[in-house]
């Protein structure tokens, strides 16, 4: 109740003065808010305080019937509560979303390969339009250039190879005359599954899954041992 009272005062001075001629407004509002104000502001306090004697009296009042009770303010908080935090989770939603990894219309934990006009690649179709022996890029996990490998007997491969150089990240292009992946930037070599067979490139190109899902391939993350070094995935 006490700073219900003190609110009502527009200015302390016109209702405090201090015995021995120095006034101050914070001595007298703590002297009230201590004392505190049983019948709202008809009360008079004095305060013994710094040596002087701070006299205060409330020379306004506001009405009982207008002070809001307790279930009004209670409902008054809620709804200020609402009109805060609504906006605040709104807006906060899309910011959340920002750090969550794109799912590119992949299924659980892998993302759908797309062919160069960004279509899902149907493997049926694929396979007819790739002759045996081809590697053709897609696009993989993460949006990485990943190479889809038809393998001899024309069915396709059960495994990806990522295209980004391990040395500084050039996209490795095929040279099917030469039967391997050749760098083009420092001049590192890949053989014909990936595997790194000259430098400078420190690594193999990473692997991913292939699998087929519902006619569609679906690129998965490579955790397991690498079957072309007998090693843990560097990629991982
Ligand atoms: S980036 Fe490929 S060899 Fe340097």
């Amino acid at each position: 109740m006490a700073s219900t009272a003190l609110s009502t005062a527009s200015n302390p001075t016109q209702l405090c003065s201090a015995k021995n001629g120095v006034f101050s407004p914070s001595k007298a509002l703590v002297g009230k808010r201590i004392k505190g104000l049983g019948s709202f502001g008809r009360e008079k306090k004095e305060k013994q305080s710094g040596g002087g004697l701070v006299r205060c009296q409330a020379t306004s009042s506001i009405p009982a019937d207008r002070v809001p009770d307790m279930g009004k303010r209670q409902l008054m908080n809620l709804l200020l509560l609402g009109a805060v935090s609504l906006p605040t989770a709104i807006m906060l939603v899309p910011y959340a979303a920002f750090f969550v990894p794109p799912g590119s219309g992949g299924a659980g934990s892998g993302t759908y390969a797309k062919d160069a006009l960004g279509n899902d690649v149907i493997a049926s179709e694929w396979i007819k339009k790739h002759g045996p022996n081809d590697r053709t890029l897609t696009q993989g996990l993460k949006g990485d250039p990943t190479y889809l490998i038809v393998e001899a007997d024309r069915t396709l491969a059960t495994y990806g190879i990522n295209a980004v150089c391990t040395h500084l990240g050039c996209v490795v292009p095929w040279n099917k005359a030469e039967n391997k992946f050749i760098c083009p930037c420092h001049g590192s070599r890949y053989n014909n599954q990936g595997k790194v067979v000259r430098g400078p490139a420190p690594l193999s190109l990473a692997l991913v899954h292939a699998d087929i899902d519902d006619g569609k391939v679906l690129f998965v993350p490579w955790v397991e041992t690498d079957f072309r070094t007998g090693e843990d995935p560097w990629w991982t």
